[in-house]
């Protein structure tokens, strides 16, 4: 097989690999999917400043997030469903997470659990929650993260409803995939995929069965989901949540000054800039687009961390360059999960992290924490063409 050398070659494995509903689960953008697809080609409307005959040598891309160490300010973001893309996939991912020494962020709609992926880890990782109606079952979750002990909690901010996916419909996404005609007609192209999958008890929402009321079986959680998101959501609701935590929270989901500005009165160690991947409010701006308006906003009163079609090290630079402490990925990793397990973490994180450094590098600068605007060139209007 030829070498790894970007996420496109990860990201075709993956897409041999896994079941179509899965594949198309981390994919797709709501919608017209016109957010999703700028996320990724706003990156590319930013060009880098190549310096020379500077001194590159001794270079590093250590950073903190929230306080905490980080070989390079780039964290996993919380992905549902992870554990389909490959059996374990969570407890995989956080390994690969560990292993390299960046965050991982587990979500509330993991397969493995909490206790799980903690029993199977050294070191402690990131949890996320949603915003959800059901306070016994929240203050529980929150528990069982401090007993796990996670470092940091993530609150999403932005799903009080869901954005519609039409392939998840068309597809009748679930966990375990549901056997119709055309799943059985795609699983049967997908062996090795399968008998890892029948090698794992791990098939189900780990986090919830048996431990949300009324969920005792896999069957009722489609009901349940359609109703435990809250969508009254206020700030007095998110500070409550907020309370709850003693160790950092980030909030996940910012993507507006104002947003930004209220963030800062809930007392959150870090906001982040995010879309959600292009699958909530389609027709939004990118997330790299909106970042420089929030950095004036906040950035000198609260850590900023950027999410949202990053692909690459050099989007990490660009991020990082317009003020942005620290990044996540999301569908980068999950193709190298989904194509090549723990190892294929690990390989997407090797990638980024060499076209981070070789781009700092290129760029003159030795250090991730000197990376600034005067890196970058932009084109006229890229931080306030829409008003
Ligand atoms: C859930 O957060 C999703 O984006 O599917």
């Amino acid at each position: 097989m030829p070498p790894i050398t970007e996420i496109a070659d990860l990201k075709r494995l993956y897409k041999r690999r896994v079941p179509k509903m899965f594949y198309d689960y981390a994919e797709t953008g709501s919608w017209t999917q016109q957010t999703f697809h700028e996320n990724t080609s706003d990156f590319s409307l930013i060009r880098l400043r190549q310096r020379i005959a500077r001194d590159m040598a001794g270079r590093s891309t250590a950073a903190q997030m929230v306080g905490q160490d980080v070989s390079m300010p780039v964290a996993l973001a919380p992905v549902g469903l992870t554990g389909m893309q490959a059996a374990d996939g969570e407890i995989k991912a956080a390994r690969a997470a560990e292993r390299f020494g960046v965050p991982f962020t587990l979500s509330t709609m993991s397969i493995c659990s909490i206790e799980d992926v903690a029993a199977h880890t050294q070191k402690p990782f990131w949890f996320q929650v949603y915003t959800l109606k059901d306070d016994e079952f929240m203050k529980r979750l929150f528990a069982r993260a401090k007993d796990a002990k996670c470092s940091a909690l993530v609150i999403t901010v932005d799903l009080q409803i869901m954005g519609q996916r039409h392939k998840d419909i068309k597809n009748g996404l679930s966990a375990p995939p549901k056997l119709t005609a055309a799943s059985i007609a795609n699983l049967a192209t997908k062996v090795p995929w399968g008998l890892e999958m029948l090698g794992t008890k791990r098939r189900f929402f780990g986090n919830i069965v048996g431990h949300a009321a009324g969920v005792t079986d896999p069957g009722s959680l489609s009901s349940w989901t359609a109703e435990a998101f809250d969508p009254s959501l206020n700030w007095d609701r998110i500070k409550e949540f907020r309370s709850w935590w003693d160790g950092p929270v980030i909030l996940k989901g910012i993507l507006d000054e104002e947003d930004a500005k209220q963030a800062l009165n809930v007392g959150a160690d870090a906001i982040v800039v995010s879309n959600h991947g292009g699958r909530q409010l389609d027709g939004a701006l990118s997330s790299i687009r909106m970042l420089p308006r929030i950095m004036d906003a906040v950035g000198d009163k609260i850590e900023v961390h950027l999410d949202s079609g990053i692909r690459s090290g050099q989007d990490v630079l660009k991020a990082l360059a317009l003020g942005a402490k620290g990044t996540m990925i999301g569908r980068a990793f999950v193709y190298g999960l989904g194509a090549r397990g723990q190892q294929g973490v690990t390989e997407a994180l090797q990638v980024i992290h060499k076209e981070l450094d070789t781009s700092m590098a290129l760029c003159g600068e030795r250090n991730v924490a000197d990376l600034g605007r005067h890196n970058l060139l932009l084109p006229k209007g890229f931080e306030d063409e829409w008003v």
